[in-house]
Formats: structure tokens, C-alpha cells, sequence
């Protein structure tokens, strides 16, 4: 079964660089309704936590001080076919593979600074969600 909801972050190279008006732009002309949102900066122990899954990758340090340097926006999404929209929406997680037109295409600078995460599968986007929100921070 599929939900109508995924959970994605700006980034923070993204938030850097000034982006999240426009990727906020991006994500709501495409349909997406927002079912609730922050601003806000990871600890180390946040991201490791979120990113446990990747733990034995050899990038696991990196994306972890990366994910932590500076604030980020967390949302959760609602649309129908959330999960796998989005993703098509953000494009491929190295930019230079992202098509055109797409946020990472747009707005990434490379395959650790790429500006936008988005949950890969409705189990996992109720995970993070839940993560991230408590019950009632979520419309
Ligand atoms: S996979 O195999 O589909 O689970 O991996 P993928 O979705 O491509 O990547 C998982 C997250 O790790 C980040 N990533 C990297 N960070 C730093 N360096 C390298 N080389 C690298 N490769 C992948 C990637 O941005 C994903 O983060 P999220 O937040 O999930 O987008």
C-alpha cells in the first residue's frame, strides 16, 4: 500500500546558499501540500541516528558532519504517490546524473552537497516523519 506522504530536508549547502525559497517553490508548484515544517540544525547524534542505515558506508562520516554543519528546513509532504514523486522531482543523488529541471539539477553542487533528501520508501517516510515531528506539529 501506498501513503499520500514523504518526508524530505533542504540541506544545509542549500540553506547556504539561499536556496530554500525557490526549492520550497519547486516542491509546492509540483503539487505538494506541506504537512508540516522547521527550520532547524541537526546534532551529531541526530544525524547519526538518521543516517544509521549508512553506517558501514564510507561515507557515513562525511554526510554525518556535513548534514550537521548548518540549519536545515524538515518537512513533511502530502500528495498522492508522495514517495516516488518527490524523488522523481529531486533528481538522482549525484547532480551531475539528476535531469534537467530537477531541484538537485538546480540547485546541488555535488554528491554530498546535494541540497535536498527525500525518503525512499513509505516505510521509511513515516520513520523519519516521526523522527523529525511529534504528533501534533503535524497538520
Ligand atoms: S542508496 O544506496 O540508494 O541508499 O544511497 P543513496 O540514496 O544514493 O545515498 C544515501 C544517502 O547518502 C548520501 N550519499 C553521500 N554522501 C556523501 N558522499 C557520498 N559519496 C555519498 N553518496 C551518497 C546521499 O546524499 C543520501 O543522503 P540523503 O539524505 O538520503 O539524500
Amino acid at each position: 500500500m501506498t501513503t499520500n506522504k514523504t518526508f524530505t530536508m533542504i540541506k544545509p549547502d542549500a540553506v547556504r546558499n539561499g536556496h530554500i525559497g525557490a526549492i520550497l517553490e519547486k516542491i509546492t508548484s509540483a503539487g505538494f501540500k506541506i504537512a508540516a515544517m522547521k527550520y532547524t540544525q541537526l546534532s551529531k547524534r541526530d544525524a547519526q541516528e538518521f543516517y544509521a542505515i549508512h553506517k558501514e558506508r564510507p561515507f557515513y562520516g562525511e554526510l554525518v558532519a556535513f548534514m550537521t554543519s548548518g540549519p536545515i528546513v524538515s518537512a513533511i509532504l502530502e500528495k498522492e504517490n508522495a514517495v516516488e514523486d518527490f524523488r522523481a522531482l529531486i533528481g538522482a543523488t549525484n547532480p551531475e546524473e539528476a535531469a534537467e529541471g530537477t531541484i538537485r539539477r538546480l540547485f546541488a553542487t555535488d554528491i554530498t552537497e546535494n541540497a535536498v533528501h527525500g525518503s525512499d520508501s513509505d516505510e521509511n517516510a513515516a520513520i523519519e516523519g516521526a523522527f523529525h515531528f511529534s504528533g501534533r506539529e503535524i497538520y
